[in-house]
């Protein structure tokens, strides 16, 4: 049981309130019989669901199981706005209604995500069918969809008018009586929107194809054919308007039902074929095969003089060819004879009159029942999930709709009563399993003291049927395959051998006197649970052998027609193997059902019949009562009374209910019964209202629970608040914790390159130092591997120590020491870049300054370290002339013409006797140098004939050119003196050519007066410079210490 979701918003509330009022016209009698005081008595029982059903008031719960009861008339309780009524809202707070099951069910599949199963069960007729329909159109019309969804929807409803056409008749008990079982998963996802669905159906009744009981009808599809068609389809198909033409139609000579509308009917089906989605070619394959299925009952047999068959229908059979697209001569002799392989040879044997009936019967319903297989197969493609994520199954719940053949006693039973039957039970023993019996076993278990209800348990009966073996089906089996002369008196009596002695089987031959009076030879009875079934066993082995020729299934796998192709294989008529019997395939497909629905959480929905004559407001009561007894309701009410509306695991009910707590909440350290127990004794349950077992709580009545759930209800959104804020928080701290790994992460990384670098560099360095040492203590070696590395790094440093040093002038003489290794290196080096210096210097020089300094590279060569007045003139510069050109008298000038004057300069000459002082300027020329007075030249020297220059090493300025005196033109030698001495001797014996005609002396002079006289000048220290006559006639020059220039 379930009670989760209702709505307790303000509207919900409002809506309860004013439905309470609509609704009080149905609480007549009781809703639910657990409420009835009376809870033993089938009478109390039986008034409660009368006087409900007087008021038209067919739904009344026991418990969680709803019991229905047929009206026989359109009630105003299926609109939209009833299932508005019933969605969401708790299942025992609003009346009873199909609605409230579904919409219970509906919800615990989607909250719990437990495959969900209803099961509707209730004899032919009660009720099955349309409940199923309602339950669908529910979930059709208030579930969640989308564009793809609804289309889906519309095929769920829409298979139905079609399933019903082909799989449901009219018989005696109901007018559109399931001749089928069908089972019906509706897939949905977990927003709880149908998203596939799948159906299973079971045993079609075949045997009507070709055989009604009196009063009822062939399956609908025929008569809806002939009545809706419109003349040219049925021409296409060579059929008749009226159903009395057609052998197969009018066994039960009952062609129309005042309640059915085929004509109607023929329009919803063909537009439901649409909306599946069958194309006009598969209609048209379809029609032809219930059209040839007509044909074929029309097709007649002859038996000739000599006892062989023939077909006296040679139209019909035409026809049938051409609707059944298979060669018509094959077919026709398929029809008559039939083949056999006797020692592995095939052989043709013709059919004897009766034997080609039935052959003829036999391919229509094995044309029929595949066709109807067929169809099934063709709606569940078309409601598979098609969407690729839903295929996992990921997410997505089930619930199943089985709406199975109710329990049928008919004046004729036969293997389909049989089969309808034993389903039947074997659906109450399932009911038996999950409601009573597997109740009384957990309280048990959970040692909950409990009173035991008797019930019967319909287990023996299952066992008499389906017992491997022993059973029913067993024998019927093997009186099939036994060889030799078998027919279903033999199979009768085995069955009175094999379990005669079974008291819930009776033959005529074991009956007393009483039963056997209602019963023919040809008959055995099952005691059912649900009553006494007769069944005649004539045409049990045939129908259970359901045999066709094997020629037949050859030309059927012939044929052109795709359903057919796809219904008759080819590998069938190749495997010899036989198939499996019918009443096998049944049973084993019934236990696969039950497995089905055992692994689903059932819910109940109990049809129960009101009259025999589908009357309205009809109750009898003797009718009723023998269902509600058969049905185990009385049972099914004791064992809910005995027991507790509601039980649930500890952990889900404290699970569901511990925000209710303040201990409980948020979650519960100790044992789970303690929690439990706190919890209740804090909602303050009182003892009488629940009771602990060993893994369950059980709850006596609905309310307390309603109230807890209120409760719940009204505290969700304080627990949705801390919900979100502990989902905000936990984000938060994930975010975090993200990061601070991120950072740990880069951090460690990080370290770990800086670690190995720095171990790389300690490693490396260590290495240099011991190559440094190593290359140390070898620096002295030739250059080998143990030192090369030292030496290159002191040459190395030396360079780069020496390009940061170079000197950066020529007159710079520094430079670093080198290392011993490069002294040699580094003496070229020295020289190359000392020539650099000089190269870039002398680029740099003008040609005067070059002039100047080649003049002063000889004043150097003549005078360094010769004479001391030399290093005072060192920094002085040399001039062009030191007379300006005015200086010079024009008339000297234009007597030496064209002689270019290159230097002059004043002097003082003295003379050679008396050593007179007289100032003249001296004038340099390219070829002789004149002594000038004023303007007169006095003396001309020619370079050729200077004999030599000479001055003193002292600081004074005397000079002497030294001439010579045989030249009686000439003057003798000149004593002059000059102040820039240096100047002028350098230009002189520059200009001469004579630098090595220049004497410095550290003494005296000696100069020529005349050819044989000779003149002296002495040199002493003074003071000052002054030169004058001396004693012994020598020109006396004091010489200043420092210098006077
Ligand atoms: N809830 C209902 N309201 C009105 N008519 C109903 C209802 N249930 C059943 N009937 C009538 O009873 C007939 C038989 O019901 P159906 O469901 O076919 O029975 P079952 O499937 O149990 O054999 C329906 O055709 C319909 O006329
Ligand atoms: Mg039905």
């Amino acid at each position: 049981m379930r009670y989760q979701g209702r709505e307790v918003d303000v509207e919900g509330r409002v809506r309860l309130v004013m439905e309470s009022a609509l609704t009080a016209r149905d609480r007549v009698g009781v809703q639910d019989f657990v409420l009835l005081e009376n809870y033993n008595s089938e009478a109390a029982f039986i008034e409660n669901l009368r006087r409900r059903f007087r008021e038209n008031l067919i739904y009344t719960y026991i418990g969680s199981v709803l019991v229905s009861v047929n009206p026989y008339k359109e009630l105003e309780i299926y609109s939209k706005q009833q299932m508005e009524r019933y969605r969401g809202v708790s299942f025992y707070e609003i009346s009873p209604h199909v609605y409230a099951i579904s919409d219970n069910t509906y919800r615990a599949m989607k909250t719990e995500r437990k495959d969900q199963c209803i099961l509707i069960s209730g004899e032919s007729g009660a009720g099955k069918t349309e409940a199923s329909k309602k339950i669908l159109l529910y979930y059709a019309v208030t579930c969640p969809t989308n564009d793809r969804m609804e289309t889906l929807g519309n095929r769920l409803l829409q298979s139905n008018p079609v399933l019903e056409a082909f799989g449901n008749a009219k018989t005696l008990r109901n007018d559109n009586s399931s001749r089928f079982g069908k089972y019906m998963d509706i897939q949905f996802d977990f927003k709880g929107a149908p998203i596939g669905g799948h159906i299973l159906n079971y045993l079609l009744e075949k045997s009507r194809v070709v055989h009604q009981n009196h009063g009822e009808r062939n399956f609908h599809i025929f008569y809806q054919l002939l009545d809706g068609a419109d003349d040219d389809l049925l021409s296409t198909l060579n059929l008749e308007r009226n159903p009395q033409s057609y052998r197969y139609l009018v066994k039960g000579n009952c062609p129309r039902v005042s309640s059915i509308s085929d004509k109607n009917n023929w329009k919803v089906v063909t537009k439901a074929l649409d909306v599946i989605g069958f194309s006009t070619e598969e209609v048209q394959e379809l029609l032809d095969i219930i059209a040839s299925v007509l044909h074929l009952g029309n097709t007649l047999f002859g038996e000739g003089e000599e006892g062989e068959t023939y077909i006296t229908t040679e139209t019909q059979l035409s026809w049938l060819a051409k609707l059944l697209r298979v060669d018509g001569s094959a077919l026709k002799e398929a029809l008559t004879h039939k083949k056999l392989t006797a020692k592995g040879e095939e052989m043709i044997s013709p059919l004897s009159f009766e034997q080609a009936v039935s052959a003829r019967d036999a391919l229509a319903k094995a044309v029929y029942g595949r066709t109807f297989n067929w169809l099934v197969e063709k709606i569940n493609r078309s409601l598979a999930i098609k969407d690729e994520i839903y295929h996992s199954g990921k997410g997505s719940s089930v619930i199943g709709l089985l709406d199975i053949y109710g329990f049928e006693v008919l004046q004729h039973n036969s293997f389909e009563q049989f089969c309808i039957n034993y389903c039947n039970e074997k659906l109450q023993q399932l009911f038996i399993e999950l409601t009573l019996r597997s109740e009384q076993e957990e309280y048990e278990t959970e040692g909950i003291a409990w009173e035991p209800v008797q019930y019967f348990d319909n287990k023996i009966i299952c066992d008499l049927i389906e017992e491997k073996h022993k059973g029913i089906i067993s024998i019927l089996d093997e009186e099939c395959l036994r060889p030799g002369e078998t027919c279903d008196a033999s199979f009768l009596e085995k069955l009175e051998d094999t379990v005669g002695g079974h008291p819930h089987f009776v033959t005529h031959k074991l009956a007393n006197g009483k039963t056997r009076r209602v019963m023919s030879r040809e008959e055995f009875r099952l005691l059912h649970y649900a009553g006494e079934v007769n069944y005649n066993v004539s045409g049990f082995l045939d129908k259970n052998n359901d045999l066709l020729n094997r020629n037949l299934k050859e030309v059927m796998c012939q044929s052109d027609n795709q359903i057919l192709s796809c219904c008759f294989r080819r590998e069938e008529v190749i495997d010899q193997k036989r198939p499996e019997m019918a009443a096998s395939q049944f049973k084993n497909s019934l236990m696969r059902l039950m497995e089905i629905l055992r692994s689903k959480e059932p819910s109940y929905v109990r049809c129960i019949k009101p009259n025999d004559a589908k009357q309205p407001g009809r109750f009898d009561e003797v009718l009723v009562r023998h269902q509600v007894k058969y049905l185990g309701l009385m049972e099914n009410l004791r064992v809910r009374r005995a027991g507790f509306a509601y039980r649930r695991r500890f952990e889900a009910f404290l699970q569901r209910y511990k925000p209710l707590c303040p201990e409980t909440w948020p979650s519960w350290q100790g044992k789970l019964v303690d929690g439990v127990s706190t919890l209740v004794n804090h909602l303050g349950y009182k003892a009488e209202e629940f009771k602990l077992g060993r893994s369950k709580i059980f709850i006596r009545f609905p309310k307390t629970l309603f109230t807890t759930e209120d409760a719940l209800e009204a505290k969700k959104p304080e627990i949705a608040l801390i919900l979100q804020k502990s989902w905000r928080g936990y984000r938060e701290w994930a975010k975090y914790q993200r990061i601070r790994h991120a950072v740990i992460v880069i951090q460690s990384g990080w370290r770990g390159m800086k670690a190995r670098r720095r171990a790389n560099r300690r490693r490396h360095a260590a290495e240099l130092i011991r190559r440094f040492i190593k290359g140390f203590i070898y620096r002295q070696e030739e250059y080998c591997p143990e030192n090369e590395y030292f030496l290159d790094h002191v040459r190395c440093s030396f360079l780069k120590k020496l390009s940061k040093n170079l000197p950066r002038s020529v007159l710079d003489k520094s430079w670093p020491t080198a290392p011993p290794s490069v002294v040699e290196a580094s003496e070229h080096l020295q020289t190359l870049h000392m020539r650099n210096m000089v190269i870039k210097y002398c680029r740099r020089v003008q040609p005067e300054w070059k002039k100047q300094m080649m003049q002063k590279v000889v004043a150097s060569e003549l005078f360094k370290d010769q004479k001391e007045l030399y290093p005072q003139t060192v920094g002085r510069l040399f001039l062009d002339s030191r007379l300006e050109r005015e200086q010079i008298s024009l008339k000297v000038l234009q007597t030496l013409g064209s002689e270019k004057v290159q230097y002059g300069v004043n002097v003082v000459k003295y003379d050679r006797r008396g050593f007179k002082p007289r100032a003249r300027q001296l004038l340099l020329l390219n070829t002789f140098a004149v002594l000038v007075d004023r303007t007169k030249i006095k003396q001309r020297i020619d370079y050729s004939t200077l004999r030599g220059i000479s001055v003193s090493s002292h600081r004074d300025g005397m000079v002497v050119l030294h001439v010579p005196c045989e030249d009686s033109k000439q003057k003798g030698d000149a004593v002059l003196h000059c102040s820039h001495v240096i100047e002028l001797v350098t230009k002189l014996s520059m200009l001469a050519s004579k630098t090595n005609y220049v004497n410095i002396s550290p003494g005296s002079i000696r100069f020529a007066i005349t050819r044989s006289k000779e003149g002296i000048i002495d040199f002493i220290r003074g003071s000052e410079l002054k030169v004058a006559k001396g004693k012994r006639g020598h020109l006396l020059v004091t010489t200043p210490q420092i210098a006077a220039t």
